[in-house]
């Protein structure tokens, strides 16, 4: 919610990309997008294509069939959770002053290659200095009044989470390994009781 709205200023009717919208931040991310009025595009895999439609998508690419930067679609906001596009191929399908929220590197493990999308999302972000189209990273921060936006979006039944899989306290090592696999489908949960 803090990258769609506070970093790249999301507005009623814009079209809205999201790169890795099947994973723990994604699922939230598509719904959330769709509250703030956007119509939203969702790059995932195969197996996941229903999943995104079901929570609101509008559009799906299918990453292993079609590759998001040569369309011909422009979009207002890209909001990159995998960054494995470079940033002239990002530039070339956003709108004029469009903006790219730079919010991952494509799952958790820290792997070799997530250093290296690491590094260039923060040359994007430089770059994005010198033209119009601006490239932004941000961290988020855990805040009550945000909570409590999420509740309310919660209550009105506007997000729901999607949780991918449940384990007990003593099995995080194995919650934690699957999460560093990358492909998650939703939210991965540790119960305590
Ligand atoms: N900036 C922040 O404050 C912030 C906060 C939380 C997380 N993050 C970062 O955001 C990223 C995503 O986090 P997450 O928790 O959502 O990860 P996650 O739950 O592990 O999900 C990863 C998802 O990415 C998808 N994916 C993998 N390769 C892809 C590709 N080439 N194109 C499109 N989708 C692809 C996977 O789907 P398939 O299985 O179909 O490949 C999977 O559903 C991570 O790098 C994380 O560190 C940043």
């Amino acid at each position: 919610m803090q990258g769609l709205r506070d970093k790249g200023h999301i507005q009623t009717g814009q079209k809205v990309l999201i790169n890795g919208a099947s994973g723990g931040v994604g699922t939230f991310a598509v719904q959330i997008a769709k509250a703030f009025g956007a119509e939203v595009t969702a790059v995932c895999s195969t197996r996941n294509v229903d999943l995104v439609k079901s929570i609101g998508a509008d559009h799906v690419i299918d990453y292993t069939k079609e590759d998001f930067t040569k369309g011909d679609q422009h979009y207002d906001m890209i909001y990159d959770l995998v960054g494995n596009h470079s940033f002239s191929e990002r530039r070339q399908i956003l709108t004029p002053n469009g903006i790219c929220v730079l919010a991952g590197m494509g799952g958790a493990g820290l792997h070799p290659e997530s250093w290296r999308r690491l590094i260039a999302n923060f040359s994007a972000a430089f770059r994005s200095n010198f033209t119009p189209q601006k490239f932004v990273t941000y961290i988020a921060k855990l805040t009550k009044e945000d909570l409590d936006v999420l509740r309310d979006l919660m209550q009105s039944g506007k997000v729901s989470p999607v949780i991918d899989r449940t384990y007990k306290l003593d099995q995080t090592q194995a919650a934690v390994r699957y999460l560093e696999e990358g492909h998650a489908r939703g939210k991965v949960v540790i119960t305590t009781d």
